[in-house]
């Protein structure tokens, strides 16, 4: 049975909530204030029918919005958006009973996304080729995206092909996408076996066909037509294929001003999670950088534009994982800044030796505000105050939200 409901806010996920004698009920692509009619289940609403309408409401931008799980927020208007993301943040604080002052988001513009990982199926008929919808493996087929790079959306038709030879029957590949500034990397995990001549003939002929600048396929490169690679502040990295890299370069760009800035005054910087050298390249062109990370890929394409560029500081890669061996306290005492960038479950055990160390400045820069604040409470509890918390968005339409803090003892 369907039931009227009046939303009362947005939650984390970007659904419309409100709360009911039985608990809290979710309504996806519902806004503050609307009247609905939803059918309900669970925790769960289906909408059926907007009664009253918010003023905040818009036309999505996108055919696939509602079904495809790249978007929850492409209904609310631009303003009220990005309030909504500032306020995710400060809620985050909140929680843990920081109350900070929170800047303004840095918006992120359409068309903008430079890297895609999108699930491909092949079908009886057809390969499908896009995000998931959400909450389900069932994949929506991408014919348009406002988010991604037009050069992205622009070879999926083609994409589709290449997979139509490499896909099993009812096989599922992960496709990552990245446009460097040399052309696409693509990178196919999922494939069927690539061995025979004639398979290899069809992908060397589908690389040339889409100009890509590599394509790697089960981990293996087969072709590498221009090299891809991309800057970092201003020195060139060639990340491994698939490799982690920020998922626009303007908000990469906002990351890297304010590193630098906070960084500044420190001769001797450690990089935390440092991927695959996006701060320690730039930080490097002004002190002595120690990157530390778990992926030995990441650390090689460091190492290597170490060796390719002129004039930097001396730079060291540690592979560590740092969730079982953080670098202790003493070991920090060697540097007066670090910048701290984890994956968003955060790093809890780390932060927690960066508040014993002597460690001047630290920034934080997070996908994750809720284990953001965590990790910056303990900081806060090892006495370092809190200077500057910035968002950059640069996942446009979605909930998520990228995060830069800087703090100081
Ligand atoms: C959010 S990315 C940041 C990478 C880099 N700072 C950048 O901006 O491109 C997080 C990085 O943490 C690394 N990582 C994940 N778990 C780790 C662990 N336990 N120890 C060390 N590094 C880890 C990942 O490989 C990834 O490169």
């Amino acid at each position: 049975m369907a039931d009227e409901l009046v939303i009362e806010a947005l939650g984390s996920r970007g659904d419309g909530v409100t709360q009911t004698e039985s608990g809290p009920v979710y309504v996806p692509f519902t806004l503050p204030f609307e009247r609905v009619r939803a059918n309900v289940q669970g925790e769960r609403g289906e909408l059926l029918e907007l009664l009253e309408v918010s003023e905040e409401r818009r036309e999505p931008l996108c055919r696939h919005f509602g079904e495809c799980g790249g978007c929850s927020l492409q209904h609310l208007n631009a303003t009220a958006y990005l309030e909504w993301k500032r306020e995710q943040v400060v809620q985050a604080f909140q929680s843990r009973g920081l109350n900070v002052p929170v800047g303004p988001v840095i918006p992120a513009q359409a068309g903008t996304r430079r890297r895609a990982v999108l699930t491909a199926r092949r079908t009886r008929k057809e390969v499908l080729l896009g995000f998931s919808r959400r909450l389900t493996h069932q994949i929506v087929d991408m014919q348009e995206c406002p988010v991604l790079q037009a050069r992205i959306v622009k070879v999926l038709p083609e994409l589709r092909d290449m997979l139509r030879v490499l896909l099993t029957r009812k096989g599922e590949a992960r496709v990552t996408i990245l446009d460097t500034g040399n052309g696409l990397d693509v990178c196919i995990d999922g494939a069927r076996e690539v061995s025979s001549p004639d398979l290899l003939m069809q992908l060397s002929d589908f690389s040339a066909r889409l100009d890509l600048a590599r394509l790697t396929v089960n981990g293996e490169v087969h072709a590498t037509r221009h090299s891809p690679v991309l800057e970092f502040g201003s020195v060139a990295a060639v990340p491994a294929p698939g490799a982690f890299v920020q998922a626009t370069s303007e908000a990469e760009e906002v990351l890297i001003g304010k590193v630098m800035a906070a960084c500044e005054s420190a001769s001797h910087i450690a990089d935390l999670f440092s991927g695959s050298g996006t701060f320690t390249l730039p930080l490097a062109q002004h002190a002595e950088v120690l990157a530390v990370e778990m992926d030995e890929e990441a650390l090689g394409t460091i190492d290597h534009a170490v060796r390719q560029a002129q004039g930097l500081k001396p730079v060291r890669t540690l592979r560590r994982d740092l969730f079982r061996e953080p670098l202790s306290a003493t070991e920090l005492e060697q540097f007066d800044a670090v910048v701290f960038d984890p994956p968003r479950a955060g790093g809890r055990d780390q932060a927690e030796e960066l508040a014993h160390s002597s460690v001047r400045r630290v920034v934080a820069v997070s996908c994750n505000p809720a284990t953001l604040a965590r990790d910056v409470r303990s900081l806060i509890d090892g006495g370092y105050r809190l200077i500057d918390v910035t968002p950059v968005d640069q996942f446009l339409y979605s909930e998520h939200i990228e995060v830069v803090a800087l703090l100081e003892r």
